[in-house]
């Protein structure tokens, strides 16, 4: 295992300066340095042209990554799936979706990657398996032990009135969590869809056909897992009722109720640490010192977040910048303030020596670039790749995609087509998933198909990968650069200081002695500003350098014009990565 170094807090205070400046974990590990790439596999690339993604598709673009500068990908469930959650109700943990491929082509990709020096991680979903499952198919039918591997409750009767246990809602919007089976006169728990069974946590023989599951894919040599649904796994034994929350919506809404009995369960650690101790035991028989990861998805307040780093998690997932701490709430990118709250909120509560991680995006909400405008978000993305730690990026971001309008004909997510044509887009998946947009062919190149499982975004002509690599700036090729400066010694090692400057702009300053610092600078507002970085960092160079800037601003014409740290003038939503003068 890696000696990770004490992360550690240094309060430097001077007259006129009032910064908070970070030491980092100097990364030993692989995984530590990462750009993990989200692949949303149904929508990046299709290899046989019936208009779905598949891995093969992923094999033919592993270049891709390579030019990017990205180290992982995370493959969403590739497993057996009715699909009606896109592959995260799973029918059979070990066997592939057909829709994506087969066993071999994982293995193919697998081993195609790992030649280019990627690594390959997937999703292990354990709280539920797909109601086709052959486990719950035998439960429904009595036969033990599966029916034991559910979560099953007789109901209560109120005179000759037969009632859910409790009021429990499902996080799919259903309403109960509760669904009765006539043949065994009792309901099933499913935290998320009706299709999605959950799994007994407190049933051992779950633990150990999961553990079974886990092995499958070690054998076929992954680098690690994303595990789903964290906070979920365990629900309150004594089956109390929930309480009713602050928010005004539908009584059958996930959002109606707090949480309290059935998220975020102490319970749900040590389950995670198991499977960590399992796959370092594993590591071990085979007498191997390969290392890999684990990382987890969860949305909950950060105390229950920053848990996980003491269960054998490398890391939880850094979702702030997309929910505020718990799911039921929006994460707030108005202002500077706000996103220099949630940097230093994370680097404040991560325990010594641990990895930090940050999130823009991913399958489950709405694209970066349309949460904060296309003119924040190379700002933004520079930020957070300049950070120390992993950083978690979904496919497309790299480019700008934003989200696209789907009419309630044109929507398939299941999650969505529960609900009516009036109230669909406020929470169908959709429109962040649609194809990759590789070129302004056909399908926008992602599919020799022009009619795809979801429709591109017609934006495709413009924005989209060939164009943007053409282009002297580009949001990729931005992002291209920023990863880049990841390979340097001062991002690696170096301390890490982020600054409120002027109410309006973030500063983030990497600093190591001997070596040339990074400075972002983003302006989130719409009007100039001009920064003197003397009131904000300690130990800067005199002159900066301007090696990254935004595509909108205008700033991008002044790349390698030398700056005075005293006087920077930024223009509206303006962000630049300055490096020390020698380094330019
Ligand atoms: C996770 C996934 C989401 C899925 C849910 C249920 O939150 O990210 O897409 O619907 O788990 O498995």
């Amino acid at each position: 295992m890696s000696a990770l170094r004490l992360f550690y807090l240094i309060l430097a205070v001077s007259a006129s300066i009032h910064a908070i400046t970070y030491n980092v974990t100097v990364p030993t590990e692989w995984w530590q340095t990462n750009v993990m790439y989200e692949i949303w596999i149904e929508s990046f690339k299709d290899s046989d042209g019936n208009g779905k993604g598949d891995l093969n598709g992923i094999k033919s673009k592993l270049d891709h990554f390579v030019d990017m500068g990205v180290t992982c990908i995370w493959l969403p469930p590739i497993y057996e799936t009715p699909m009606v959650d896109s592959g995260y109700d799973i029918s059979n943990f070990i066997a592939v979706n057909s829709l994506y491929g087969t066993l071999d082509d994982f293995d193919a990709l697998v081993t195609a990657a790992h030649k280019l020096g990627l690594k390959v991680i997937i999703d292990f979903v354990p709280n539920h398996t797909s109601d086709e499952h052959e486990w719950f198919v035998k439960a429904k039918q009595g036969i033990e032990p599966y029916y034991s591997y559910y979560v099953w409750n007789k109901g209560v009767y109120y005179g000759d009135y037969l009632s859910y246990p409790n009021n429990w809602l499902d996080a799919f919007n259903d309403g109960t969590v509760w669904e009765w089976v006539d043949e065994r006169e009792a309901y099933y728990l499913h935290q998320f869809s009706v299709h999605e069974v959950d799994l007994n946590w407190r049933n051992p023989f779950v633990m150990t056909e999961m553990k079974n599951v886990l092995t499958f894919w070690l054998d076929r040599n992954v680098d690690g897992f994303r595990i789903d649904a964290v906070p979920y796994y365990v629900e309150s034994s004594t089956l109390e009722n929930e309480t009713r929350s602050d928010k005004d919506v539908d009584s059958t809404n996930y959002f109606y109720l707090n949480h309290t009995q059935t998220k975020d369960q102490p319970e749900n650690y040590p389950i995670v640490q198991e499977w960590k101790e399992h796959i370092n035991n594993y590591t071990v028989s085979k007498g191997n010192d390969k290392v890999r990861f684990i990382c987890t998805e969860g949305y909950s307040d950060i105390d229950y977040v920053m848990k996980w780093y003491d269960y054998g998690d490398d890391f939880p997932f850094n979702l702030n910048f997309i929910r505020d701490g718990d799911i039921a709430n929006e994460a707030v990118l108005d202002t500077a303030e706000d996103i220099y709250g949630i940097y230093v909120k994370w680097l404040d509560n991560m325990p010594s020596g641990k990895t930090a991680n940050w999130v823009l995006g991913n399958h489950d909400f709405s694209r970066i670039a349309t949460r904060i405008g296309l003119y924040r978000t190379d700002g933004f993305h520079m930020s957070v790749l300049l950070m120390p730690g992993v950083f978690t990026m979904f496919n497309g971001d790299e480019l700008g995609m934003t989200d696209t309008y789907l009419t309630w004909e044109e929507t398939i997510d299941h999650f969505a087509c529960s609900t009516t044509n009036t109230t669909y887009s406020l929470i169908s998946r959709d429109p962040w998933r649609t194809p990759y947009q590789w070129d302004n062919t056909t399908s926008a190149g992602f599919s020799t198909n022009s009619t795809p499982f979801l429709k591109v975004n017609p934006n495709y002509l413009t924005v989209n990968l060939a164009t943007e690599k053409e282009a002297d700036f580009s949001h990729y090729k931005n992002i291209q650069q920023a990863i880049a400066l990841r390979n340097t010694t001062v991002w690696r090692e170096g301390t890490v200081d982020v600054e409120l400057i002027e109410d309006q702009v973030v500063g983030i300053a990497r600093q190591l002695d001997g070596e040339e610092p990074i400075v972002v600078l983003i302006n989130w507002e719409n009007s100039t500003v001009t920064v003197d970085l003397d009131n904000y960092f300690d130990g800067l160079p005199d002159e900066l350098s301007l090696k990254i800037a935004d595509i909108y601003s205008g700033l991008s014409a002044k790349i390698g014009d030398t700056y005075s740290k005293s006087s920077i003038e930024l223009p509206e939503y303006g962000s630049m990565v300055l490096l020390g003068t020698t380094s330019a």
